[in-house]
C-alpha cells in the first residue's frame, strides 16, 4: 500500500493539475451557458413558503422585503418579536399576500421543531429556509477567559442552522425545495479577534457542503458569503473592535437582492460582494487553504500569533487506524480508498511540523482532489454523490 501512495503521490497532482489547466477554458465556457441558461429560466417565488431565521433586523429582514416583492409568503422567526412584527407589516406592503411571526431561539433544537411545525401546519407547505440568524463575538483568543462565553457563537451561528434543517429535510424534499446559508467570507480570510464566529462559519460551509453531496438534486443548497455588510452587527461597538472599519460595507438591500437572485438562479455559492473573492483565491494559491472549523480557527490563531507560535495544520485522509479500520469506511461507502500506514503518518506529520510548514496533506496526493473541488466543485460533488451516496450500498456480508 504504502508504494502505492508514493506512486500517487508523484503522478496524480501533476496529472490532476495538467487535466484541469487543459479542460478549465471549455469547462468555464459550458459553466458561463449553464448559468446564462439558469438566469434565464430562474425559479418564480410568488405564492411560495419561505422561511427565514433571524429576519428581525439586518440581512435577513431585507432578504424578506425581497421574497415579499416577489410575491412569496412568509414565516419570519427571531427572538425579537416586536421587530418582527415591524419587518412582517413592511413585508405585506411591499407585496407579500402571508405573513406570520414567530418568536423562537435557534439554538433550542425543540424551538426550531416547534417553528418548523406550527409553519407548516399552518402554510401546508415549504419552500425556502434561509438559515441567516447568527451572531459574532469579538476578542483575541488568549483574552477568553471564560469558554461559556463563547458557547453561544457555535450553538446560534453553527447549530442553529443543523437544528432548522434537519427539521426542514422532510418537507423541502416534498417541494423539491431550497436551503439559503447566510455563512460568511471571515469563513476564510482568518480575520484576528474573530476566531469562533470565522470557525462557526467555516462548519457550516463544510456542513452544507456535505449536505449537498447526500441531497443531490432532491434539495439545492445555496451557500452565501458575504463580506461587510451594513447591518446591526457591523454597526455595533462591538464590531469597531476587529479594525475592519476600512472595508468597504455593502447595502443591506443589495445584498439581499443578490442574494434572492443567486438562489432563484439555483447557484451553489455567491460572495457579495463579489470582489471579495480575489480573498479567497490569494488565500487559495498562496498557500493552500481549507474550509473546515477547526483549520479557520487555528489559521485565524496563526494571524493572532505571527511568528510568536508556529501552527503546523494535518489534514490526514484515510489512515489505517482503530477509526478507519472498523464499519466507518464500509458506512461512508469508501473501503475501496487506499489507506496509508499510521507510521508513515506520523513520520510525515513530525517531519513537517519540525520544517516550521503551516499545511501538510497526508498523503499528498490527496491535494488533487482539493484543487478539482476548488476549481470544478459541480463536478466534484457529483462524482461525490454518484460514488457514495446514489452508489447501491454494498454489505459486509456481500
Ligand atoms: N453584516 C455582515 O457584514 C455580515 C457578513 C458576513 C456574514 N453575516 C451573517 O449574516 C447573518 C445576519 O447578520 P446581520 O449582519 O444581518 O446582523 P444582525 O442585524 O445582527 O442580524 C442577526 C439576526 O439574527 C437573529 N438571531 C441572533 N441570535 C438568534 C437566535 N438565537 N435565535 C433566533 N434568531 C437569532 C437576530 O434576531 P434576534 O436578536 O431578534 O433574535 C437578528 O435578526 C449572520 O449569520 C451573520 O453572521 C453578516
Amino acid at each position: 500500500m504504502d508504494l502505492l501512495h508514493k506512486f500517487l503521490n508523484i503522478v496524480l497532482l501533476p496529472i490532476t493539475l495538467t487535466v484541469l489547466l487543459l479542460f478549465m477554458l471549455p469547462f468555464l465556457f459550458l459553466k458561463f451557458l449553464w448559468s446564462l441558461k439558469r438566469s434565464i429560466y430562474r425559479e418564480y417565488v410568488a405564492g411560495k413558503v419561505i422561511l427565514i431565521t433571524g429576519a428581525s433586523s439586518g440581512i435577513g429582514e431585507y432578504v424578506a422585503y425581497e421574497y415579499a416583492k416577489r410575491g412569496a409568503r412568509l414565516a419570519l422567526v427571531a427572538r425579537r418579536e416586536d421587530c418582527l412584527r415591524a419587518v412582517a407589516d413592511r413585508a405585506r406592503k411591499l407585496g407579500s399576500p402571508d405573513v406570520v411571526v414567530v418568536r423562537a431561539d435557534v439554538s433550542k433544537v425543540e424551538e426550531c421543531k416547534q417553528f418548523v411545525d406550527e409553519i407548516v401546519n399552518y402554510f401546508g407547505r415549504l419552500d425556502h429556509l434561509v438559515n441567516n440568524a447568527g451572531v459574532v463575538q469579538v476578542r483575541l483568543f488568549e483574552e477568553f477567559t471564560q469558554f461559556s462565553d463563547i458557547a453561544s457563537v457555535m450553538d446560534i451561528n453553527f447549530w442553529g442552522s443543523v437544528y432548522s434543517t434537519h427539521c426542514a429535510v422532510p418537507h423541502l424534499r416534498k417541494s423539491k425545495g431550497k436551503i439559503v446559508v447566510i455563512a460568511s467570507t471571515a469563513a476564510w480570510l482568518g480575520t484576528p479577534r474573530l476566531s469562533f464566529y470565522n470557525a462557526s462559519k467555516a462548519a457550516l460551509i463544510s456542513f452544507f457542503e456535505t449536505l449537498r453531496t447526500e441531497f443531490g438534486q432532491d434539495i439545492g443548497i445555496t451557500i452565501v458569503t458575504p463580506g461587510m455588510v451594513e447591518s446591526e452587527m457591523t454597526q455595533g461597538e462591538l464590531f469597531s473592535e476587529v479594525e475592519a472599519n476600512w472595508i468597504p460595507t455593502e447595502t443591506t438591500e443589495g445584498c439581499a437582492k443578490a442574494i434572492l437572485d443567486s438562489t432563484c438562479s439555483g447557484d451553489m455559492y455567491l460572495t457579495e460582494p463579489s470582489w471579495m473573492k480575489a480573498g479567497f483565491w490569494v488565500k487559495t494559491f498562496c498557500p493552500e487553504a481549507s474550509k473546515a472549523a477547526l483549520i479557520s480557527f487555528f489559521e485565524t490563531l496563526r494571524t493572532e500569533f505571527g511568528q510568536d507560535i508556529g501552527i503546523t495544520i494535518v489534514n490526514p485522509r484515510v489512515i489505517e487506524s482503530e477509526m478507519t479500520q472498523g464499519d466507518y469506511l464500509s458506512e461512508i461507502q469508501a473501503d475501496w480508498f487506499p489507506t496509508e500506514t499510521t507510521e508513515g503518518c506520523a513520520k510525515a506529520i513530525l517531519d513537517s511540523a519540525c520544517n516550521g510548514d503551516t499545511y501538510l496533506t497526508e498523503p499528498s496526493w490527496m491535494k488533487a482532489g482539493f484543487w478539482v473541488k476548488t476549481l470544478c466543485p459541480e463536478v466534484f460533488e457529483r462524482c461525490l454523490h454518484s460514488l457514495l451516496v446514489s452508489r447501491p450500498r454494498s454489505s459486509k456480508k456481500d
